[in-house]
């Protein structure tokens, strides 16, 4: 089952309950301006992480969220940490950076299932991805592989909060979870919606455009 809805995160946030979804996994914006977009500024960032990081650490038993390498230094320390790396070729050989942080509140839960665990995602970079609608989507089998790592279990319901074209989304519902995706932006929204009813036409969902009712399908109740 899954659930999309189009407004500013922080507001449908703000009417979610507490710990009401099991994990965020999130692509925040890293404030370079992608593509020229003003929800990718430097200060929006900081608007997001003010406003709309308490109200993902309240909803959620655990935030998972890649911030990129600059706005990393802006967030409130994390629990722990997990390595994106997606291998060399010219950034490699130019020196650059070949590996973005993911952030995580809340407790790693693999130690106590007595599951291996890695720190270590592989996968292909941004630039190598399948395009989308989107100017930066995430590759899908990096959100596979991402989620796998913070949310063993199928169970788990899976809130993105900045779903941009839904590769969180397809990715929760190709494991079997249940998924809830905001995004403020129709266009991304809709993109969102017809690459995840493509990936799983035999799921049920519900489409909440105004976000005014918000149901919050915990694997708890
Ligand atoms: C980095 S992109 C996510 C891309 C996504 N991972 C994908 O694969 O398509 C971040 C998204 O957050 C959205 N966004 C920014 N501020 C937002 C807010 N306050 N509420 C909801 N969405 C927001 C932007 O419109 C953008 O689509």
């Amino acid at each position: 089952m899954y659930q999309l809805i189009h407004a500013d995160c922080i507001q449908a946030l703000r009417i979610m309950p507490d710990k009401c979804v099991d994990c965020i996994v999130t692509d925040m914006p890293y404030g370079v301006r992608i593509g020229g977009q003003d929800w990718d500024s430097p200060e929006n960032v900081r608007h997001l992480i003010e406003h709309a990081l308490p109200e993902m650490r309240r909803v959620a038993q655990r935030t998972v969220l890649t911030s990129g390498i600059a706005a990393m230094w802006l967030y409130p320390e994390p629990t722990w940490t997990l390595a994106w790396y997606f291998g060399g070729g010219a950034r490699g050989r130019w020196g650059f950076n070949h590996w973005q942080p993911i952030l995580v509140y809340g407790t790693d839960p693999l130690p106590s299932l007595h599951m291996h665990h890695t720190d270590v995602i592989r996968s292909t970079s941004n630039a190598l991805t399948d395009r989308t609608e989107h100017p930066c989507p995430k590759p899908l089998s990096f959100m596979r592989k991402l989620i796998n790592r913070v949310a063993p279990s199928s169970a788990d319901v899976i809130l993105d909060p900045f779903m941009g074209s839904g590769t969180t989304g397809v990715a929760a519902i190709q494991l079997g979870h249940r998924f809830i995706g905001i995004e403020q932006s129709g266009d991304y929204l809709a993109a969102a919606q017809r690459r995840i009813a493509e990936a799983r036409p035999d799921f049920p969902h519900t489409l909440d455009l105004n976000a005014k009712d918000i149901s919050c399908p915990t694997s708890r109740t």
